[in-house]
């Protein structure tokens, strides 16, 4: 099948009113990527070399984001919405040169697997014409039912035109569709709008294939893989079966989740083996967590990378950029951004850490923060290997601490630190004997007037 060029068409023109959004449908996210970017990988995994996106309503950032995507993609615009068959042929300019397959996914069903679309394509290597891609609903209502004769597809009936027994049938289109390439063009161009919606059907394709005496086979896929988004309520669906994927592959993958349901993945997020994840963690986009590092519960993790070995939270946030070394320790409300935190060093308590370097085992105290903006521009903190920031420290940025220096705790530090040296900057303590006793004897006689 390797060698048979494949030709993906992705419909994105949908209106998406009911999602009552200023954005595109399909660029809405599931697991933090777009629908369309699912749609796309998806194709692409399962060998699609050209890519064709029928786009229309906010055409101009779909185009954008899928030549962000794909920068080979060719996209299209549906003018006109005039069915799904209408909506295909938008892009016959790609559909004319040839090609082995051709497949037609939906930019509104994130979840489609690659080893469907594997399937459908392997029916065609095997001799199939058409393909269509069927599920049995456990509720038909609005979907085009597969009308099977003695084994044979026979056509697809929508549901405003399907007679009561044809409502009957479970089995139901997808809206994915292979086509043998040379077929697919005489096949939809002999589509008529002659139905109760006036439209393009593409699944008409199947009683024309029919009629030709060509060859119609289904696949049959779970009903949770087609779903597709209509309103906030789907997508939030399609999250949830996003999130159970992402969880048992993390799960098989070697990860330890204590409470998988209560863990939330980005589509890139990366576990090594033997990770420990605690309950209540929230992996954004763009995580990579290395070998044996544990997330304790309640942390939130976006843009980091984190070390073998590596103790976060519980309740740390890691923001863009920060990268935890091996060992190293990000402990309890603690933020790190863009910052390296070498290996074996310690952030254990209360801290903001921005812009900055925490060098290899150095140890900053409970409460120190990194002053890194001046309400103008952001500065960096230079923490050398070894160093010791005694706690509730403000570094002020731009500095730099030498490696093995001392910090005094309460320092409110302007002034670069030379490496090994001790540096306290705090108003010096005064005691006064005696002092409190009188300042009692004070308060009782004004509580007395
Ligand atoms: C379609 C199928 C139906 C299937 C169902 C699965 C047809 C005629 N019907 O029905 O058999 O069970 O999907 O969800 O194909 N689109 C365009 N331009 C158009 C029309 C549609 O881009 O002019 C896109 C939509 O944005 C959507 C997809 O095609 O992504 C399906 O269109 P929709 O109108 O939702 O079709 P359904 O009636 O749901
Ligand atoms: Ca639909």
């Amino acid at each position: 099948m390797s060698e048979r060029g494949c030709l993906a068409v992705v419909l994105a023109a949908g209106e998406g009113t009911r999602m009552r959004s200023a954005r595109p449908k399909v660029l809405h996210a599931v697991g933090n990527r777009s629908m369309i970017a699912h749609v796309v990988a998806a194709a692409e995994a399962a060998g699609a070399g050209r890519l064709a996106v029928v786009v229309g309503n906010g055409a101009e950032k779909v185009t954008a984001a899928v030549q962000a995507l794909s920068p080979a993609a060719e996209t299209f615009v549906q003018v006109e919405r005039r069915g799904t068959a209408h909506a295909v042929l938008a892009a016959r300019e790609a559909l004319e040169a040839p090609a082995d397959d051709v497949v037609v996914l939906c930019g509104d069903a994130p979840l489609v697997r690659p080893e469907t679309i594997a399937a459908a394509r392997t029916r065609l290597a095997e001799g199939a014409d058409v393909v269509v891609v069927g599920f049995e609903a456990a509720d038909p209502t609005g979907y085009g039912r597969l009308i099977v004769d003695g084994g044979r597809l026979v056509a697809i009936r929508e549901d405003r035109e399907a007679s009561p027994a044809e409502r009957m049938v479970r089995l139901c289109n997808s809206g994915i569709l292979a086509f043998r390439g040379d077929r697919v063009l005489p096949l939809l161009d002999d589509i008529s709008d002659d139905n109760a919606k006036r439209e393009f059907y593409l699944t008409d394709a199947v009683a024309g294939a029919n009629a030709r005496g060509l060859k119609v086979e289904v696949v049959v896929a779970g009903e949770e893989e087609v779903l597709g988004v209509n309103d906030r309520a789907q997508l939030a669906r399609c999250e949830a079966v996003f999130q159970a994927r992402a969880r048992a592959a993390a799960l098989v993958a070697g990860a330890t989740l204590i409470a998988p349901e209560t863990v939330f993945f980005s589509t890139d997020t990366v576990l090594g083996r033997d990770v420990l994840v605690e309950p209540n963690v929230v992996f954004g986009p763009g995580v990579t967590v290395g070998e044996g590092a544990v997330i304790h519960a309640f942390s939130h993790l976006e843009g980091a990378t984190v070390a073998a070995g590596a103790s976060i939270g519980p309740f740390a946030r890691l923001r863009p950029g920060a990268a935890i070394g091996a060992g190293a320790r990000v402990g309890n409300f603690v933020e790190v951004k863009n910052a390296t935190v070498e290996d074996g060093a310690k952030l254990n308590h209360l801290s903001y850490i921005g812009d900055a370097r925490v060098g290899r085992a150095a140890n900053v105290g409970a409460g120190t923060i990194t002053c890194n903006y001046d309400g103008g521009s952001k500065h960096f903190t230079d923490i050398g290997a070894g160093a010791f920031i005694g706690s509730n420290s403000a570094l002020v940025a731009p500095v730099t601490i030498g490696a093995g220096a001392y910090v005094g705790s309460g320092s409110v530090i302007t002034d670069d630190v030379p490496p090994d040296a001790l540096a306290i900057a705090r108003g010096r303590q005064v005691v006064k004997e005696g002092r409190a006793g009188e300042i009692r004897a004070r308060s009782k006689q004004r509580g007395g007037e």
